[in-house]
């Protein structure tokens, strides 16, 4: 059996893992089975005398040691060597949550290919990516690592990742092994706290967490890595059900699965374990194959198997699918695992501009009352804000290998631009970091609005507010960000605002101070240029968002599929008179003090240019269950200049076994029009699409009415039926 999206092993690779096999002892099988953290001088004498599987942080400069030490050992397995490269390794990209905006494929396979690339030429072989958590919560500090609250999405872009970084594998030698994370469930943490508990009904499950790793595991991922939560009770990397039962046995996935740091000893905390012998046993029958750093296995898995609590064969099992990845990433010769002495990809400008385009794509324009792009008319530019001038944060929360000093800053790249344009620039920084509560810069910022004819603020998150274990209970601008931009709006000189954060922020305040956002997340080595060229005009702004803006932080969890309820949302009933009747008046799901409705929705995003869509309409109003959907829209460029539009085509399922989402993103595309230009864009959505798990567990497509909408975000009508009959 092998992974759908993989070939079949080569036999003489088949060979190889057999023979080895016969050669190892169960002390060998179990240290196989092991990964350790970084290259010491201990770790290097562990692997020559033994047999271990992998490392991770390993650094560069140590890993021919490494290598040379797994060469020479009894058996001469090479290590697999991982890292985190989650969004570019030299060269970083924007966030995951950024590139996710671009509703770009291409992109973000192309930007998983370089950082394989990179990384590969410093010995890495897997990195520990791509993480397709799905989140809708933006409290949750690794929302930035994820691509969003949407199935559809994160399944297309993980998949493209997955693509991107393994290539065609060893035939290059200059790709990774990528690993799907965190399987599974890990964002719906209570509280958007991370780490903490999951209650996710095995439907919800399966129609919404499992589909972007269903899709990784058919790309042909590698490797899996389970994940830290406990889910319905049971910690996900004790889970055998879905483990051996869904990833292994269903899907057929045959790479293998590590742990997350750690979260095979969690299982004790958990209290799911008794002890690290029983955390041991846990891990290896529910299939988890490798233990990330902890020794749980190393020290008790001889025991267990000797007194039979364990199979001897699912160490077999996890030893052969170990080494079917080594054999696959070639590092049985020596070239798939030596490093480049000088690595001639790092950094380099065809890198770089890769960066900047994605960059530019994931920026999403939130607000423009006729101020960008800045003309002729904003010669003299206040650039404000601790971020314009930072090369460091606007690397984002997940980039080791990434360094500030090879950022551009905005600040720099505004000041190239503009002195090409006769333009002035005048930077003050205003408040010293996003979290600094001391108001006495704000003085020079706004002396220096005063005399500008535009004022950008560039205010947000430094990039460690985002992130692993870094959640936030609040979404505001942290900090004396707020009274910053209070008093340069009070200037009356207009105010953009670019935004760089890990996660979506509430921007209610902050919205009538600007006459423009724009929002850049973390944007990487090359956000400054990219924004530049933005607000310049030099791009035209196409992102779109992956997620729900909610209007406050009492909405969360906010997003767009959510269910109808019996008594949906109606107009808001905010408030209620003292005294009112208890009369059912107004009795519908909403608040008395917030609007039910996201400040922003999934989807949204503006460009330079204005788009018109036509009436959408399906070729069919009665389908087979193995028919298509062929849907159509009009869609023409209104406006005054070339832009892109992400045309989003949603389906509802009226009436099913299960209440269903009131929309579901099933496909999207993006079409690139000249001004005055129409077109009729089509999709072709197979009714397969359509299918969902219910409550019995039985996947399949159910009769009845649907609706269809295609439109430029999650508030598009749905104003087309069709029966699957
Ligand atoms: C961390 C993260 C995981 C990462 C791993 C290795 O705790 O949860 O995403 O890949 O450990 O650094």
């Amino acid at each position: 059996m092998s992974t759908p999206g993989l070939p079949p092993l080569e036999p003489a690779d088949e060979a190889r893992i057999d023979d080895l096999l016969q050669a190892m002892t169960l002390q060998d099988k179990i240290e196989q089975m092991w990964q350790i953290n970084g290259a010491d001088d201990a770790n290097v004498a562990l692997v020559r005398d033994g047999c271990i599987g992998s490392a991770l942080n390993v650094a560069p400069d140590r890993v021919d040691a490494i290598q040379d030490a797994a060469r020479a050992s009894r058996l001469g397995i090479p290590l697999l060597i991982g890292r985190d490269v989650i969004h570019g390794y030299r060269t970083v990209f924007p966030i995951p949550l950024g590139q996710a905006a671009a509703f770009d494929e291409a992109l973000v396979e192309t930007g998983a290919r370089i950082a394989a690339r990179e990384a590969a030429e410093d010995g890495i072989r897997w990195t520990f990516a791509p993480m397709v958590d799905i989140a809708r919560d933006p409290r949750w500090g690794r929302i930035a690592e994820s691509l969003g609250e949407d199935p559809v999405l994160a399944a297309r872009l993980g998949a493209a990742m997955v693509r991107g970084f393994q290539g065609t594998l060893r035939a290059e030698h200059r790709t990774v092994a990528a690993c799907a994370k965190h399987y599974v469930g890990y964002g719906a943490a209570e509280g958007g706290r991370d780490y903490n508990t999951t209650l996710i009904p095995d439907t919800e499950l399966r129609n919404v967490y499992l589909v972007p790793f269903h899709a990784c595991a058919n790309a042909g991922a590698l490797t899996f890595m389970s994940a830290f939560n406990d889910l319905n009770g049971i910690p996900t990397s004790g889970n055998r059900r879905l483990l051996r039962g869904t990833l292994k046995a269903t899907w057929g996935f045959d790479g293998f699965v590590v742990s997350d740091w750690g979260s095979i000893t969690e299982m004790i905390a958990h209290g799911y374990a008794a002890d690290a012998r029983e955390a041991a046993a846990r891990g290896i029958a529910a299939g988890v194959d490798m233990e990330m750093v902890t020794t749980a296995y190393r020290d008790h898995a001889a025991d267990l198997v000797a007194d039979g609590t364990l199979d001897g064969a699912w160490l077999d099992d996890a030893v052969r699918r170990i080494l079917a990845v080594k054999c696959r990433l070639g590092l049985f010769a020596r070239e798939g695992v030596a490093r480049r002495a000088h690595p001639a990809t790092h950094g380099c400008d065809e890198h770089r501009a890769a960066a900047l385009q994605a960059a530019a794509a994931s920026c999403v324009l939130l607000k423009n009352e006729n101020v960008l792009p800045l003309g002729t008319g904003a010669r003299r530019v206040a650039l404000i804000g601790p971020l314009a001038d930072d090369g460091a944060d606007p690397l984002g929360c997940w980039a080791p290998d990434g360094r500030g000093e090879d950022s551009v800053t905005l600040r720099a790249a505004l000041e190239a631009a503009l002195r090409e344009r006769d333009g002035a620039l005048r930077y003050v920084r205003g408040v010293d970091t996003c979290r600094s509560t001391a108001r006495d810069g704000i003085d020079a910022a706004v002396q220096a609005a005063r005399d500008a004819d535009v004022a950008v603020l560039c205010l947000g998150e430094e990039a460690i507010m985002s992130g692993e274990a870094h959640s936030r209970a609040f979404l505001n601008l942290p900090g004396a960000q707020p009274a910053l931009l209070e008093a340069v709006a009070a200037t009356g000189t207009p105010v953009v605002l670019v935004i760089m954060a890990g996660r979506p922020l509430c921007l209610t305040d902050v919205l009538p101070r600007a006459q423009a956002v724009l929002y850049a997340w973390h944007p990487g080595t090359m956000g400054g240029p990219a924004i530049a060229s933005l607000l310049l005009g030099e791009t035209a702004p196409s992102g779109r968002l992956p997620v729900s803006f909610p209007a406050t932080v009492g909405q969360v969890p906010i997003y767009y599929n959510k269910r109808n309820t019996g008594r949906p949302p109606g107009e808001h009933n905010r408030g209620i008179p003292q005294g009112t009747p208890l009369d059912p008046v107004g009795f519908v799901s909403n608040y008395i003090d917030a609007d039910h409705l996201p400040l922003f929705p999934f989807g949204f995003g503006l460009t330079y240019t204005q788009f018109a869509y036509g009436t959408p309409c399906v070729a069919e109003a009665c389908i087979a269950p193995h028919g298509t959907i062929e849907a159509s829209v009009p869609l023409a460029n209104m406006g005054p200049c070339t832009g892109t539009e992400v045309v989003q085509l949603y389906v509802h399922d009226v009436a099913a076994s299960l209440t269903r989402p009131v929309r579901e993103l099933k496909d999207f595309q993006r079409v690139t029009l000249e001004p005055g230009e129409e077109t009729m864009v089509r999709f072709a959505l197979p009714v397969s699409a359509l299918a969902f798990t219910n409550a019995d567990g039985t996947h399949r497509v159910e009769p009845g009415r649907f609706t269809l909408g295609i439109g430029p975000d999650a508030r598009c009508p749905m104003d087309v039926s069709f029966e699957v009959v």
